[in-house]
């Protein structure tokens, strides 16, 4: 694996503080790729409570996404909405599930997207239970994607259709923060953390920071 493990009480509260940190250090357009999850959620909702953010001059682009309609209760562009992006005066939001009319189409289309940044400031990643991490699951081809920045994926145990980065685009970041909580993801974090072959042990980046709680870093 690469980058810092931080064991932190407070997982969403020093999220937004690195966030805000390496938004307001980025020179002219800054760029935050969100996630999806429920500790994802509780990170943008304490993101959009932070002052500093240079919100009016931060694109955000979706790091994945399930492919239903924005509205659904599923949507991580959704969820990044309701907890964050409809409360504060982003410059713009790049939405995937809007890129096209099926998975494929819409990763075509993001790949343009992705592709006009040669570097992203922060992308925000989860971690699964089974250490996935985005929507890059155990086993899936798409884990081996070397020049696409965009793909469609999808995986039985995980619900709907998915557009994700590629881990050629995750290292487009100047900044990966990965977050964890809670004691069902200590296993998968031990597993990253001892070099086995899984998902988010495949993270690289400019800078790779993991935000961990004292019950994720137990394993
Ligand atoms: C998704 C997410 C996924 C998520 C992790 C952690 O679309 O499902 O991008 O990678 O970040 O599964 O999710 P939780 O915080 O809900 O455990």
């Amino acid at each position: 694996m690469q980058g810092e493990v931080r064991i932190v009480d407070d997982v969403p509260g020093a999220f937004a503080e690195v966030v805000r940190d390496a938004l307001a250090a980025a020179g002219g357009r800054a760029t935050l790729a969100v996630s999806g999850g429920a500790t994802a959620r509780r990170c943008y909702e304490r993101l959009a409570g932070t002052d500093g953010v240079p919100w009016e001059r931060v694109e955000v682009l979706v790091g994945d996404e399930r492919f239903v309609p924005v509205d659904h209760e599923d949507s991580n562009e959704g969820m990044a909405r309701a907890a964050l992006l409809d409360r504060v005066p982003v410059a713009a939001v790049h939405s995937m599930t809007a890129a096209g009319s099926t998975p494929e189409e819409a990763a075509a289309a993001y790949q343009e997207v992705v592709a006009r940044f040669d570097a992203l400031d922060v992308v925000h990643l989860g971690l699964g239970e089974d250490a996935h991490t985005a929507s890059l699951f155990p086993g899936a081809a798409e884990l081996d994607e070397t020049t696409r920045l965009v793909v469609a994926a999808e995986h039985p145990d995980h619900p709907h259709p998915r557009v994700t980065f590629t881990f050629p685009a995750i290292a487009r970041a100047r900044l990966a923060v990965v977050t964890v909580e809670g004691a069902p993801k200590a296993e998968a974090l031990a597993r990253v953390r001892a070099g086995d072959d899984v998902p988010a042990a495949r993270v690289r980046a400019g800078r790779v920071l993991w935000l961990v709680d004292p019950a994720a870093g137990a394993g």
